[in-house]
Parts: C-alpha cells; sequence; structure tokens
C-alpha cells in the first residue's frame, strides 16, 4: 500500500515536472520562431511581400483556383517552424483548397491531412498528392486525346440549367467526346489529373468571363467573335499538367520522398468536408498534428472570392464519384450552393448567433457595433463569417497536439469603409480557447497581383500572418 502510494506520489510528482520541462521547452520554442521570423524581415523589411514569389512553379501551377497561397512564403513558414520544433512530422490544413500547403509539405517529406468543402478543391489536391505514375499517366494522356479528337459522335453528356447559356453547343460537343475519353482510363489517379485538366479546359472554354472568378456571361460580340476549340484547348492544358508533375515528381524523388513506384512516402489524407463540424483524425500521429497551417476564406463569398461559383461550371463536366465518395449532386443543385455551404455562406439569424460570441470577442464586438450604422446585410454577412470562423477552432484545436503550432493567414477586408480586424478577431477566439499568440507577420499584397487575380483590390491590400501554439 505504501509502496503503491509512494510510486504514485513520486509519478505524480515526475509529471509535474515534465508538464513544467515541457512548458519551458514551448517558451523557448516560441522564442526561436519569433527570432527567426523576425530576422527574415530585418534583413529587407519587404521580405514578406514575396514580389517575385507568387510565380507558380511546378504541382503549384496545375489550376487557377481561386486565392491560392504564394508558395514560397507557405515553404518558409513550415521551415521555420518545423526547424525549431525538431520533430514535427505532420501537418494540417483545414482549408486545404487548392494544395498549396500539400505540396510544400511533401517537398519537407511530411505527412499531411487537408479538407475543403468544395469538390474541385479536394480533386486538384488529391491530383497534386500522387501516386506519381507517370509512364502509364503519358501513355494515358495520348490516348484520350487521341480518343477525344477521333470520336465523332454528337452526345452531349451533361444536362443542368443553363447549359445553353454558359456553352456554345459545339464547345458541349467536345467537352462531352473529352469526358467520354476519360471515362475509358482504369486507374483513378491518372482519371484525377485527366479531370483536373478537362476543369481548366470548360474554365478557358465556356461563355463565362476568365477575368473574375464569378460567373459573368461575355459581351455579345464577344461571344460572336470567339472560336473555341475545346479538344486543342485541352491538349495543350493537360500537356502542360503532365509537365508539372513530371517536374514535381523529379523533385520529391531527388529529395528521397518518393517510393520507387512513385507513391509518397509519407501519408497524405485529403478530404471532402466541412471543416466547421470536424477535420480528418492525425490518424498516423496518434498525438495531433504538430502543425496546422492554412488560409481561411476571407470573409465573404459573394463579394470576395467566390470559390463555389468558380467550381460550378467545370464540375458539371467531372464524374464526381472520382472525386471523392462523400461527392454527390447536392453540391450542383445552383451556382451558389457550395458558397452556402462554405464559412460565411448562411447568414441567416447570423447576429442573433453571435450574442454570446460577442462578449467574449471585444472586437468582433466594436466592429458590429460600428457596421450598425450601414444596412443590415452588411453586419451580417459580418457575423456569420464570424460565426462559422469560431465554430471551425475547436475541431482545429483537436486535431493537434499539444504544443502544436498553428499558422493562419488571414485578410482583414473593408465593410462600408470600415475595416474588419480580422486577425484581432480570430487572436481574441484563439486566445479563448487557450492559444498562445507567439508571432504576428503583417504582409503587402502586391497590388497587381490582387487586381488582376483576385479582383478584390478595393477590399483588401494586406494580410496577416499570426502564429500560435495551443498551450496543453
Ligand atoms: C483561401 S482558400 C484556400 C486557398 C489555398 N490556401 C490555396 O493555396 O489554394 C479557402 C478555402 O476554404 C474553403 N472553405 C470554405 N469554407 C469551408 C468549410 N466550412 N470547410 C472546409 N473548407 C472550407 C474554400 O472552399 C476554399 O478552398
Amino acid at each position: 500500500m505504501t509502496l503503491v502510494r509512494q510510486a504514485t506520489a513520486h509519478h505524480h510528482q515526475s509529471a509535474h515536472e515534465d508538464a513544467r520541462n515541457s512548458d519551458v521547452r514551448a517558451l523557448a520554442v516560441d522564442a526561436l520562431i519569433a527570432e527567426e521570423l523576425a530576422s527574415l524581415s530585418d534583413a529587407d523589411d519587404d521580405y514578406w511581400t514575396f514580389r517575385r514569389g507568387a510565380a507558380r512553379r511546378q504541382a503549384h501551377g496545375l489550376s487557377q483556383y481561386p486565392a491560392m497561397m504564394v508558395p514560397p512564403m507557405q515553404a518558409v513558414l513550415m521551415g521555420v517552424v518545423a526547424q525549431a520544433v525538431g520533430d514535427i512530422d505532420s501537418v494540417i490544413d483545414p482549408f486545404v483548397g487548392s494544395g498549396t500547403t500539400l505540396t510544400e509539405a511533401m517537398r519537407l517529406g511530411l505527412s499531411f491531412s487537408g479538407q475543403d468543402i468544395n469538390p474541385l478543391a479536394v480533386l486538384i489536391s488529391r491530383t497534386k498528392a500522387g501516386p506519381f505514375h507517370l509512364r502509364r499517366l503519358r501513355a494515358s494522356a495520348e490516348r484520350v486525346v487521341a480518343l477525344a479528337g477521333a470520336d465523332r459522335g454528337t452526345k452531349v453528356e451533361t444536362d443542368f440549367p443553363g447549359i445553353d447559356k454558359w456553352f456554345q453547343p459545339a464547345v458541349a460537343v467536345d467537352l462531352s467526346r473529352i469526358r467520354r475519353a476519360i471515362r475509358t482510363e482504369t486507374s483513378l489517379w491518372c482519371r484525377r489529373v485527366l479531370w483536373t485538366a478537362l476543369a481548366e479546359t470548360v474554365r478557358l472554354s465556356s461563355n463565362s468571363r476568365t477575368s473574375t472568378f464569378k460567373l459573368h456571361i461575355r459581351s455579345a460580340d464577344d461571344l460572336e467573335a470567339r472560336e473555341v476549340q475545346a479538344v486543342e484547348t485541352f491538349t495543350e492544358v493537360l500537356n502542360d499538367v503532365v509537365q508539372r508533375l513530371t517536374e514535381e515528381a523529379a523533385t520529391l524523388r531527388e529529395s528521397g520522398h518518393l517510393a520507387p513506384g512513385g507513391a509518397y512516402r509519407g501519408r497524405i489524407t485529403i478530404d471532402l468536408g466541412d471543416s466547421m463540424d470536424t477535420v480528418p483524425s492525425p490518424g498516423s500521429s496518434p498525438r495531433g498534428h504538430g502543425l496546422l497551417i492554412t488560409s481561411p476564406p476571407y470573409g465573404d463569398n459573394t463579394t470576395t472570392v467566390p470559390y463555389g461559383q468558380y467550381s460550378y461550371l467545370p464540375l458539371q463536366w467531372i464524374d464526381l464519384e472520382d472525386i471523392h465518395d462523400r461527392t454527390d449532386s447536392s453540391y450542383l443543385v445552383s451556382t451558389y450552393e457550395i458558397d452556402s455551404r462554405s464559412l460565411g455562406g448562411g447568414r441567416k439569424s447570423a447576429l442573433e448567433d453571435v450574442a454570446k460570441l460577442r462578449e467574449d470577442c471585444p472586437s468582433l464586438d466594436a466592429t458590429l457595433k460600428r457596421l450598425a450604422r450601414l444596412p443590415a446585410d452588411r453586419s451580417s454577412r459580418v457575423a456569420a463569417f464570424c460565426r462559422d470562423l469560431d465554430s471551425s477552432l475547436d475541431a482545429a484545436l483537436a486535431a493537434l497536439r499539444t504544443n502544436g503550432y498553428m499558422i493562419w493567414t488571414v485578410g482583414n477586408r473593408r465593410v462600408g469603409g470600415d475595416e474588419v480586424p480580422t486577425d484581432q478577431i480570430l487572436t481574441e477566439l484563439l486566445g479563448n480557447r487557450g492559444a498562445v499568440l507567439v508571432a504576428s507577420i503583417q504582409r503587402h499584397i502586391p497590388s497587381k497581383r490582387m487586381a488582376t487575380r483576385n479582383s478584390i483590390a478595393s477590399t483588401m491590400r494586406g494580410e496577416t500572418i499570426l502564429l500560435f501554439r495551443k498551450e496543453g
């Protein structure tokens, strides 16, 4: 009995000691990370703008998905944390989009879990994850292009409201020929690569303008003058995609991250799901992920970046069951369905829903008070976004191990001339859950890129990178 009590007391003492040691260690790692990040901008105060970093090389250029992150920035952030912590082996991104963080995590040889609510994002990310069966892919690409080119069938392989508005009849026939040809491929990864190329082909050959992410019909003159050869476009896009995947695989192979057959050595899960509810469990790392790195949407899909609208037309031509077993046609019941399922997409009762949250989040409360002078939809949009962002935090934290790090890149957009301090709001929401802010970096977004790529130059000029640690 005494022995047991002694052993228990000893156990408690050492557990206490362990916890203290790990706290001291965590603080030292915090300091190391903060110092390392500061030293980068000490040497160059424009460092975080990454003016020349937006070029999308290799796998990063597989698609033109909206609001993609700057690859070298994600690489630097992940690298600094991984180096300082020492034993990070897996990373999670709950808003993975087209997988910028995925590709960078793979280049570092890390395991990765990603999730997105948009099936197109899941398709592109799963394409980037491999396995890189390149010989098979090259043969498949050649065969599918030949098959589509030789197909004389005129049956249109999809139907949805507005098909005649968005596609010229000849384009719909060509896209159908490509779709039929892709369906003959038996390797799932090869089909995903082919669907990824088809998605970009649809974007380039539809009647919607390519200058905006929103669905916006081209002018009558433009439509009249336009000649689209979808099979040719597909051939060019596919060649580019295959080339990029070949180069990406070479990079990964050189660093020893690919097994001889072309499969990535780490574990990768890319899920279709709502990160407000749950995120993929860490699987290979039972303690939880060592790092979360993400960029949630900026705030309001309808006025900033409509990921769902952007994806609506491509998804009409892709076999949804090839993307993920949870994909179904309910995502496509309207052009705004995906956006309304996304963070901030459901505005109903948003102001009432955040009544309690405002008490614990002074910057949200102050923002909503300021916005009260504007038409009510402004404040309900901000409230809906913050409510949903808040609901995503429990699942995100649950996936992270104690003393794991989080890197969130957020934008403070302007609503009615007033800045919504998303960075401060997020800091308070995470602070309420016991996370510690370790570093905060303001970065400019080069205005040219914002204006042309995101069409939101008027609402946002900068982003904040926030780095937190989850406390025990
Ligand atoms: C800023 S983008 C991420 C871009 C990504 N970093 C990249 O480089 O491609 C935000 C993503 O969050 C996704 N999203 C929005 N609401 C979501 C939700 N509730 N659950 C999961 N993903 C969501 C959007 O579909 C979009 O792909």
